[in-house]
């Protein structure tokens, strides 16, 4: 593995790239570290309030940044496949992170479409949104597609023929480590499938660890800051980081050249902080059987099946 300084980043001048959830948390420290090269970053959220001050924030830190944004709403299919649009018209796609993802509820909601909100932002959002935007990664020589994963796909329990747990009391962590567990089977299965196709796309999964707003540093303001003390802060630093180095893994994932497709870019120190290193998949992620009947039931949710050319 070459040496990487998450603070040197390789240039990327002339290179598009596209974060979901680059208004706040993790997507927003992607987006800073991505601009820093040079690229273009285009934020994809679904608040266009908090994503003018993320840009302000961002222009302000670095005015020669180069940023977009697009409206984005993963609960919406119609939002998703007008931002497919947008990103289509793009005339370059270098990298598309999935970095949005709904954390845990406190009460059931649905999504536009009639999913439990959770899965339905999470895993299919994503889904559809993968299927409507990879003929324009396909235009693009050496494009990404990185997934945002989650540590807590070891906790999960994934049952295709519940994923929205009807008929059960509304637990949503569960629901949770489900629909991040979906989302990384997912894009391992879109790897195979690319590769089958000997299509020029890689999909890539990367996870931030342990990431706290509480560790990262001011942003403001685009983000919150309320800094632990140090009586918290420091023992919270022994497992865990800012979500600026939750970041890392997501933005090698997106440009190392030696970043190959079908494999999970996490922290060094037991996976929840630390430099961004490849990690070795155990064999939860490796289930094939399990990954088809997940996509297969997205594609049937959504209507839309992510097709290779
Ligand atoms: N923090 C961690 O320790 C940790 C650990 C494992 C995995 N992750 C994953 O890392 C990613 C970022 O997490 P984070 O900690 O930065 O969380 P966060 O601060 O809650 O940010 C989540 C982002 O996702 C966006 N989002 C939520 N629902 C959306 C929707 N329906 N459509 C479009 N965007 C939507 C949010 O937009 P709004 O600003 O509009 O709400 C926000 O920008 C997530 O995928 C999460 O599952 C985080």
């Amino acid at each position: 593995m070459t040496t990487w300084n998450p603070a040197r980043l390789p240039r990327q001048d002339n290179r598009t790239f596209v974060v979901t959830g680059g208004g706040a948390g993790i997507g927003f420290f992607i987006a800073e570290q991505l601009a820093s090269t040079g690229a273009e970053v285009i934020l994809a959220t679904r608040s266009e309030e908090r994503a003018t001050r993320a840009l302000e924030t961002l222009a302000a830190r670095d005015p020669q940044a180069r940023l977009g944004f697009i409206r984005l709403d993963l609960a919406d299919p119609a939002s998703i496949e007008s931002a497919a649009a947008e990103i289509g018209a793009l005339p370059r796609l270098d990298a598309l992170v999935l970095n949005a993802g709904l954390k845990p509820q406190t009460e059931h909601h649905t999504s536009v479409a009639g999913d439990e909100l959770v899965f339905g932002t999470n895993q299919l959002g994503n889904f559809a949104l993968i299927a409507r935007t990879l003929p324009a990664l396909e235009r693009t020589p050496g494009s990404r597609l990185v997934t945002m994963g989650s540590l807590g796909y070891t906790l999960a329990r994934l049952d295709p023929s519940d994923v929205d747990h009807v008929g059960r009391p509304y637990r949503s962590l569960p629901l949770y480590t489900a629909s991040k567990y979906a989302q990384m089977l997912t894009a391992f299965e879109l790897d195979r499938r690319l590769r089958a196709a000997t299509s020029p796309v890689a999909s890539v999964v990367a996870h931030p660890g342990v990431a706290m707003d509480q560790l990262a540093p001011d942003r403001r303001p685009a983000l919150p800051y309320v800094p632990w003390p140090a009586y918290r802060a420091i023992p919270a630093r022994l497992f865990s980081q800012g979500k600026d180095a939750g970041a890392w893994p997501a933005v090698r994932a997106t440009l190392d050249p030696t970043v190959n497709g079908g494999e999970m870019w996490g922290p060094r120190f037991l996976s929840s902080r630390g430099a961004p290193v490849r990690e070795r998949l155990p064999r939860k992620l490796r289930t094939l059987e399990l990954a088809r009947e997940i996509w297969d039931l997205s594609v049937s949710r959504t209507g839309l099946d992510p097709q290779p050319r």
